[in-house]
């Protein structure tokens, strides 16, 4: 079988060709990445069978020979950080729905199954205490440029199945971690500023909700939604992760030994969802079922991924933290 993996050497791609790699002896996996500044060639070192492209999903001439030579492709490539898309939207539109469009067309004259990550930040966010949780039927809301170019690429890829028959599924899932994180992101940040003796940077009161799964268990679903899901159709990945920021920060913070209240509010994130939660019936039908159910101790393996892995992270902190300090968090 021949996969291509859009976006592979980002976070969840790059865990998701690991595991790949490690299931599926008869998989040859093709990774299609622009290595922007998310992309790291490193976080696909020494694995066989794999083949890294450097290219744009953007760009037709690039994509057509990669898809026509596909059985599969799995499409995880984006700009995927909110505070980015704040400071500059043009490549999420440019990537996330743009991008979409160039690999559906490719998919749609060859004939090739396509399976779509996308998040769920599509439909906005939820009241604190709403009974209600996200689910395949509700409607779509997005709040930030990030979420709303998620959105625009998943009406496109429903458009392409009902229009033009092509064999797609998708799936919004809430938030990920694990290893290869980039450090811009809310628990690798918090990580390494700890790593660094820099207190942990927490947005407005904290009490935003984030329901978070570790990357395997999402890249699991995503094989079970390959298998067993109807074409056509949205899947939600979730596992019942729900904790608010300030949870999460006193949870690392206990991880590393330290005092739970030794961090720092900072400016809130304008537009700033509320709450995500999955409700994940339609995956649970499938059979799915998550490895990591003890978030503690998920996070427990993330940290000392990081604290093994400094030379992975190191060059990007600070950069990283220079942004942050211009927006004042
Ligand atoms: P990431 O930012 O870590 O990785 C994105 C990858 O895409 C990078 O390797 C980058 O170089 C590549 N890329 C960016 N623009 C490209 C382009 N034009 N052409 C080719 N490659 C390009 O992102 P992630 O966190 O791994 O997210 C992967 C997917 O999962 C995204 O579609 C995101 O919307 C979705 N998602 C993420 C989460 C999460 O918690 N991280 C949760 C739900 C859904
Ligand atoms: O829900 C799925 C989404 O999860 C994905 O679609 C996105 O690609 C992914 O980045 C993630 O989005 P969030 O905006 O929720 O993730 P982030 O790690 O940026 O922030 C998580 C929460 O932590 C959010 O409420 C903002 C807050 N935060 C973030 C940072 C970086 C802090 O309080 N302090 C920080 O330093």
């Amino acid at each position: 079988m021949k996969i291509l993996v859009t976006g592979g050497a980002g976070f969840i791609g790059a865990n998701f060709v690991h595991t790949t790699v490690e299931d599926m002896p008869d998989a040859d996996i093709v990774v299609l990445d622009k290595l922007t500044y998310a992309g790291n060639p490193a976080s696909l070192a020494g694995l066989e069978r794999v083949t890294l492209i450097e290219g744009d999903i953007a760009d037709p001439d690039t994509v057509d020979p990669l898809v026509k030579d596909a059985d599969l492709v799995v499409h995880f490539a984006a700009e995927s950080h909110n505070d980015n898309s704040l400071n500059d939207p043009s490549p999420f539109i440019t990537t996330n729905i743009i991008g979409t469009f160039v690999l559906l067309e490719a998919v749609r004259k060859y004939g090739v199954r396509f399976h779509h990550i996308s998040t769920d930040e599509v439909y906005g966010d939820l009241e604190l205490d709403d009974p209600a949780k996200f689910t395949p039927t509700t409607p779509y809301h997005p709040s930030s440029p990030y979420s709303a170019s998620k959105a625009g690429s998943d009406h496109l890829v429903r458009a392409w199945v009902r229009s033009f028959g092509v064999a797609a599924t998708l799936s919004n899932c809430s938030n990920n971690y694990g290893p290869y994180q980039h450090i811009e992101k809310f628990i690798p940040r918090t990580v390494t500023n700890l790593i660094d003796g820099v207190k942990p940077r927490l947005y407005g009161a904290g009490l935003n909700v984030r329901d978070w799964i570790h990357v395997r268990d999402h890249n699991t679903a995503v094989w079970d939604i390959i298998n067993k899901g109807e074409i056509g159709n949205t899947y939600l990945i979730g596992a019942d992760g729900e904790l608010n920021n300030l949870q999460v920060v006193q949870l690392i913070l206990e991880e590393f030994g330290y005092d739970a209240n030794d961090f720092v509010h900072v400016n809130d994130r304008p537009g700033h969802d509320l709450r995500y939660a999955i409700d994940n019936t339609s995956l649970l039908e499938l059979g799915w079922e998550p490895e990591f159910k003890d978030f503690k101790a998920g996070l427990a393996d993330t940290v000392a991924w990081y604290r093994d892995n400094e030379e992975w992270w190191r060059p990007q902190k600070e950069a990283v933290e220079a942004k942050y300090a211009k927006t004042g968090q």
